[in-house]
Formats: C-alpha cells, sequence, structure tokens
C-alpha cells in the first residue's frame, strides 16, 4: 500500500514538473515562418504550402526552421456548436489536409488565435471557446499556437494565458505555445510553464530607427526594450521581439544583418516574414547563415547581455556550451565605427567559463566566415553604419 502511494506520488511530481515547467518543447529558440508581416490578412492555402514548399527548396529546413505559422484572418465564424470555421473560399482543402502537407514536407504546422472575443482583424477569438478549440488545432495536427490579447475586455492576462496553455495540454499533443500580449503585463515575469515563448513589445516595423504613435517600433528600438530581460530567457521560455522583417525592403543589407545578428543573440525565436518563394541572393543569405544561427540555438540557452553602452556603439556578449562565447559590437551611428579593441581590459564578467587574461582564444567572424586574428591582439575593424562585427571566440 505504501509503495503504490510512493509510486503515484513520484509519478504526480513528475508529471506536474514536466508539464508545467519543463515539457520538452522549444529547448531552443523556435524557427519558423509567419504570414504576417509580408501578408497581413492576406492569406490562403495556396500561399501557405508554397510557402512551405520555398522554405525546404531554399535551404532554410536544413538550416533549421521548422514551423509555418498561419497568423490572423484564416478564420470566418463559428458554427451552431460553436466550432471554429475556417474561410473556406481561401482554404478550401481545410485546415487538416493543410497541416498534413505541410507535415509531410517534414515541418511544422502553426496556427493563430486571441485570447480576446475577437482577433485584432476582427475575427472570432477564442475567449469562451479555448478547450473547444484546443481540441479542434490537435484534431488539425497544429503543433504552434500563437495567441493575441486584442478584445481583451480587461481579463487578467496571466488567468486568460494559463486558461489557454491548459486547454492546449488538455489535448496531449504537444503544442509550443507563444503568447503574444506585447509586453504589456510583463509576460517574462509569469510566462515561464504557460507558454513557451512571449511578445515584448508592440508589432515590429520594416525600419532600423523609427517609433509609430500605435506602439510600431523599428529594430533599434525593440531591442533596447530587450536589455534588461536576460534574466527571464532559458530552454523552453524565450522573450520573443517578435518576427523579422529581413527581405521586406525596408531596411539595406547591412541593416538587415544587423537585425539576423542581434535576435541571435538574444536568443529570439527566429521567425521569418517575408516572401520565401523569390528571396533575392542576400536575402537568403542572411536567414541561412549556419555561423550566426548556431549562435541563437546554442543549447545553453542564453540570452546576450549589453556589458558595454558607449551611447551609439554598444557591445552585447553571449556565453556558450563549450566555454565559448559570441560577441557582437553593433554600430548604432551613420558613422563607421573604427574598432580597436582590447580584449584584456575589460571582463565579461558573467561569462563564467571565458578567461580573457588566462587563455587565447581565435576570433571567428560569423559573416565573413574566417578566422580574423586572437584575442592577444587588438581587434581592429571598420564597422559600417548601422552595421555589426559579430563574432565567435573559439578555444
Ligand atoms: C497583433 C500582433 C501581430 C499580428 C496581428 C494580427 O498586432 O501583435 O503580430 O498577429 O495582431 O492581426
Amino acid at each position: 500500500m505504501k509503495k503504490c502511494f510512493l509510486f503515484f506520488l513520484v509519478v504526480n511530481i513528475v508529471h506536474s514538473v514536466l508539464s508545467q515547467e519543463n515539457d520538452g518543447l522549444a529547448l531552443t529558440p523556435p524557427m519558423g515562418w509567419n504570414s504576417w508581416n509580408k501578408f497581413g490578412c492576406n492569406v490562403d492555402e495556396t500561399i501557405i504550402k508554397e510557402m512551405a514548399e520555398a522554405m525546404v527548396n531554399s535551404g532554410m529546413r536544413d538550416a533549421g526552421y521548422e514551423f509555418i505559422v498561419i497568423d490572423d484572418c484564416w478564420q470566418i465564424g463559428r458554427d451552431s456548436l460553436g466550432n471554429i470555421i475556417p474561410d473556406s473560399e481561401r482554404f478550401p482543402s481545410g485546415m487538416k489536409a493543410l497541416g498534413d502537407y505541410i507535415h509531410s514536407l517534414g515541418l511544422k504546422f502553426g496556427i493563430y488565435s486571441c485570447a480576446g472575443s475577437k482577433t485584432c482583424q476582427g475575427r472570432p477569438g477564442s475567449r469562451g471557446y479555448q478547450f473547444q478549440d484546443a481540441r479542434t488545432y490537435a484534431e488539425w495536427g497544429v503543433d504552434y499556437l500563437k495567441y493575441d490579447w486584442c478584445y481583451n475586455e480587461g481579463q487578467n492576462a496571466e488567468a486568460a494565458y494559463k486558461t489557454m496553455s491548459d486547454a492546449l495540454k488538455a489535448t496531449g499533443r504537444p503544442i509550443v505555445f507563444s503568447i503574444c500580449e506585447w509586453g504589456d503585463n510583463e509576460p517574462w515575469k509569469w510566462g515561464k510553464g504557460i507558454g513557451h515563448l512571449w511578445r515584448t513589445t508592440a508589432d515590429i516595423r520594416d525600419c532600423f530607427q523609427c517609433q509609430f504613435d500605435w506602439g510600431g517600433l523599428g529594430v533599434m528600438d525593440i531591442i533596447d526594450r530587450q536589455a534588461e530581460l536576460y534574466p527571464y530567457a532559458g530552454p523552453g521560455h524565450w522573450n520573443d521581439p517578435d518576427m523579422l522583417e529581413v527581405g521586406n525592403g525596408g531596411m539595406t543589407y547591412t541593416e538587415y544583418k544587423t537585425h539576423f545578428s542581434m535576435w541571435a543573440m538574444l536568443a529570439a525565436p527566429l521567425m521569418a516574414g517575408n516572401d520565401l518563394r523569390n528571396m533575392d541572393r542576400q536575402t537568403r543569405e542572411i536567414l541561412t547563415n549556419l555561423d550566426v544561427i548556431s549562435i541563437n540555438q546554442d543549447e545553453l540557452g542564453q540570452q546576450a547581455r549589453r556589458f558595454m553602452d558607449m551611447g551609439d556603439y554598444e557591445i552585447w556578449a553571449k556565453p556558450l556550451t563549450k566555454g565559448e562565447v559570441a560577441v557582437c559590437f553593433l554600430n548604432r551611428s551613420s558613422e563607421v565605427w573604427k574598432l580597436a579593441y582590447n580584449w584584456k581590459q575589460h571582463t565579461m564578467y558573467f561569462v563564467k567559463d571565458v578567461n580573457l587574461h588566462k587563455y587565447q582564444y581565435k576570433i571567428w567572424d560569423c559573416w565573413k566566415h574566417e578566422y580574423i586574428g586572437t584575442t592577444n591582439e587588438k581587434l581592429s575593424a571598420d564597422i559600417p553604419p548601422h552595421g555589426v562585427l559579430l563574432v565567435r571566440l573559439k578555444k
């Protein structure tokens, strides 16, 4: 009897630990594609299928991208039983068939809903239908849910996201849960165990430095809002500074490299937001840069810290496994940064396994893909306006 009790106790403890904190999902930042930044409400099954095919053909799947996420506007109403109905003109084959197709390409299927009564585009939200919707998603083979916060009608955010989290867990299907309440209720303080990632800001705009009255932010302003959030990121629970704009035309090649480099440093989810079917060489080069992606996907799961802030010039460091570290020199100014950096002069006190005084490290340039010196010498480089020098120190 006693043994039996102990057994159930252990099973229960293991179950609650697994289901709350560590369900084994998103142990590194999720990578994929989302329809919103490029297509907005203009989504249909042809676009989604072609994007999945392009993810494979462009080499992005092999580089680690896996989720194909349909954002807002796929849903059109509810039937008499309250079941959510996809727009049958835009998705004539239905969501199950679309999910099957995405899976047949070795990818995963993501969808969008909202904790409010309506989505941000006025489509039916999940409020009052959380468990029913979660069951429907699981039947369709959904692997990822982005859950928004429009028309929330004064709900408590933590409770609202917990309800959908419980609903997803109750389906028994592993579903990555992306909290999207724009950082309004400091989700980094309560999101771990409820979701696997949480948006930290208003929506990204396709610009380097810009702010909009309604809350849209450019890349630099988003980065500034991540700097203090590093304690909250780790395997299974990530700060999400929003989806990528790489390839959407609003920034220069240099700026997009900076955007991608910094998202990698921030251990941010890498959700491409461009048209994957007709990428130019530079866009593809950025999105499939394995030296940068491996920094983002490092198993330690640490978010970079801005350990030197000199106004227009910043230095960020991200501890990596195997006693390595990624360092990003960020030039926010519109002039060239003539860098002359002495590795021994500044201690990255939080990078425990790296000792620049004791050991010499080789410096790997993650955009040139070559060694550019060692930490025993001064690092000299011209960093272009709005550009980065992103390096990995290797033993
Ligand atoms: C909000 C989200 C965006 C996108 C739109 C869709 O603005 O923050 O990422 O999902 O809604 O309507």
